[in-house]
């Protein structure tokens, strides 16, 4: 019998649901299916001042105790990690998890696919993630993001609101529902059909090509282009803050970089990228995001 861990930690409980979703058509008995939990629990909703709190955490990938974790078995064939992006990094149970020496024993040796519940922006959260399991010993054979589809404004407006209110609600009745659509968290089950007809035909390496192949996997030159520039900044806020033995001002400050950045600087820049320099850089944006598209970790 074939082993199979499904592993992740979810707030609002979407991801869990996107679980549930793609492990629909795995054999039961050989899924262990396990939910991770923060010794100490986020607040949910949070307030403005919990929210950006874990900021500097999350992006110096500062771990954080967790309850003790009961696995079924010693090895596994596949693992399942599903996760979700705080601040352009994993979140903090994840990279938690990802430091667990219970969990890096069992990422050694072993086929490793992510499944992603994010707004839209993963390609630097992935990057860590892919880092550590080649660290394990562990191989990432396949990454399935899934992201709410709305325009990057709005969908920043609309996962505030259900972040500061609990509620996958639309905004003031008009804005769209937050979060990943409902068809997109139902169609999961095929992406996991996908996975499971591989793995049960042992054909793990073809898995990633398939879903690129079947648009299972989609980045956009915006998000491209916010990502390669946002983190490195969010870094020196983080490194900055993680220094002051009183960091509220700090935080508000970056609570407020933050907002004027995807609100006002990001729109202007990314019209001068489409307009100007995308054109002249088609082919180097295509080879960026074949690299995302794709598992493999970038040599340093
Ligand atoms: C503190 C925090 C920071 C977040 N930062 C990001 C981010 O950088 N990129 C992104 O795509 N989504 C981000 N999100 C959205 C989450 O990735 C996720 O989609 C949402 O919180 C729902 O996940 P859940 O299943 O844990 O409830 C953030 C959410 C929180 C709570």
């Amino acid at each position: 019998m074939k082993k199979i861990l499904v592993i992740h930690y979810s707030q609002s409980g979407q991801l869990t649901e996107i679980l549930h979703n793609f492990t629909r058509s795995f054999q039961t008995d050989d899924v262990d299916f396990v939910e991770i939990k923060p010794s100490r629990a986020y607040t949910f909703p949070w307030t403005s001042a919990s929210f950006y709190k874990e900021m500097p955490s999350s992006v110096l990938e500062i771990e954080t105790a967790l309850e003790p974790i009961q696995f079924k078995y010693d090895s596994y064939d596949l693992i399942v990690l599903g996760y979700q992006p705080w601040f352009l990094s994993p979140s903090i149970p994840t990279t938690s998890l990802l430091k667990h020496e219970s969990f890096l024993k069992l990422i050694n040796h072993t086929p490793v696919v992510t499944v992603i519940g994010a707004r839209n922006m993963w390609l630097n959260a992935q990057e860590s993630v892919k880092k550590r399991i080649q660290d394990a010993g562990g191989k990432l054979i396949g990454n399935v993001p899934l992201i709410d589809k709305n325009p990057n404004l709005i969908s920043a407006i609309t996962i505030l609101h259900w972040m500061s209110t609990g509620k996958k609600t639309k905004k003031w009745g008009v804005f769209p529902f937050p979060g990943i659509s409902d068809q997109d968290i139902k169609n999961s089950t095929i992406w996991g059909d996908l996975l499971y007809r591989h793995f049960s035909t042992e054909q793990l390496s073809t898995f990633q090509d398939k879903l690129i192949e079947q648009k299972g996997i989609v980045i956009s030159d915006s998000i491209l282009f916010i990502e390669e520039r946002a983190k490195k900044i969010f870094k020196i806020w983080a490194k900055g803050i993680v220094k002051k033995s009183n960091p509220t001002n700090w935080l508000i400050a970056f609570r407020f970089y933050l907002l004027f950045a995807l609100f006002c600087v990001a729109p202007i820049l990314l019209i001068i990228n489409t307009l100007i320099i995308a054109p002249l850089t088609r082919n180097v944006i295509k080879r960026k995001k074949s690299y995302f598209y794709h598992t493999e970790l970038k040599k340093s």
